[in-house]
């Protein structure tokens, strides 16, 4: 129980969850170590990354003593939830409300992210048991849709993913997210160049943003 509060309060210190959802292995694996170089301290690798179980798994071993959250994403069922926190993970991230994922999850007392969009949703996700409501895809409806359903629901705890930026994340964080998802801001930083010090830099730049405006 003491760990999972520690892992919900990683995620709320550094607002910042950040998904890795790269194309290989060894591309996740240079991508995670770059940004937790430059502060990243919550990470989700997502099921689609190939071999995604053995990069939370290493990532996990080297990482989860140093307070650094591991998780896994894009989870669609209680099966692949159960084989991501035997490897290791300690958030389960699902693009849905996935009631098998929040059982498992919660079972093992590991961090919840549920996705959800209209207000229905956001009560099913809560009631399900989640701890944090992915607004997904945020940049569909943008940070005046959190300020509207934060007033009829100001328990749930959003955090909005797809389109968030260094340069826009003030406006979410300022709508009343708890923190936010990211992904191709900072994890693309390296395409093309390989130089994955881009992506530690992208990971500075974007926790300085989320500082500056809280
Ligand atoms: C994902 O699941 O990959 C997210 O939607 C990432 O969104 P972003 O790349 O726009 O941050």
């Amino acid at each position: 129980m003491w760990r999972k509060l520690e892992n919900l309060n990683t995620i709320a210190e550094t607002g910042i969850v950040l998904i890795i959802r790269s194309e290989s292995e060894e591309e996740a694996l240079s991508v995670a170590e770059a940004a937790i170089a430059g502060g990243i301290r919550a990470l989700e690798i997502t099921m689609s990354v190939p071999g995604a179980l053995d990069v939370i798994k290493v990532l996990s071993r080297k990482y989860a003593s140093q307070g650094i959250l591991i998780g896994a994403g894009t989870i669609l069922d209680g099966e692949t939830a159960r084989a991501a926190i035997l490897a290791g993970a300690e958030m389960l991230v699902s693009p849905q409300l996935n009631p098998d994922m929040i059982k498992v999850a919660n079972r093992y007392q590991a961090v919840t992210v549920s996705g959800a969009f209209t207000a229905k949703e956001i009560v099913e996700t809560l009631e399900a048991g989640a701890d944090i409501v992915k607004l997904f895809p945020a940049e569909a409806v943008g940070p005046q849709y959190v300020k509207a359903m934060s007033a009829p629901l100001p328990q749930a705890a959003i955090a909005p993913t797809g389109g968030v930026t260094p340069q826009n994340v003030h406006e979410w964080l300022t709508a009343g997210c708890v923190g936010v998802g990211v992904g191709s801001y900072i994890t693309k930083a390296a395409k093309d160049s390989g130089d994955y010090g881009r992506v530690t830099k992208a990971a500075e730049e974007f926790l300085q943003a989320v500082a500056a405006a809280r």
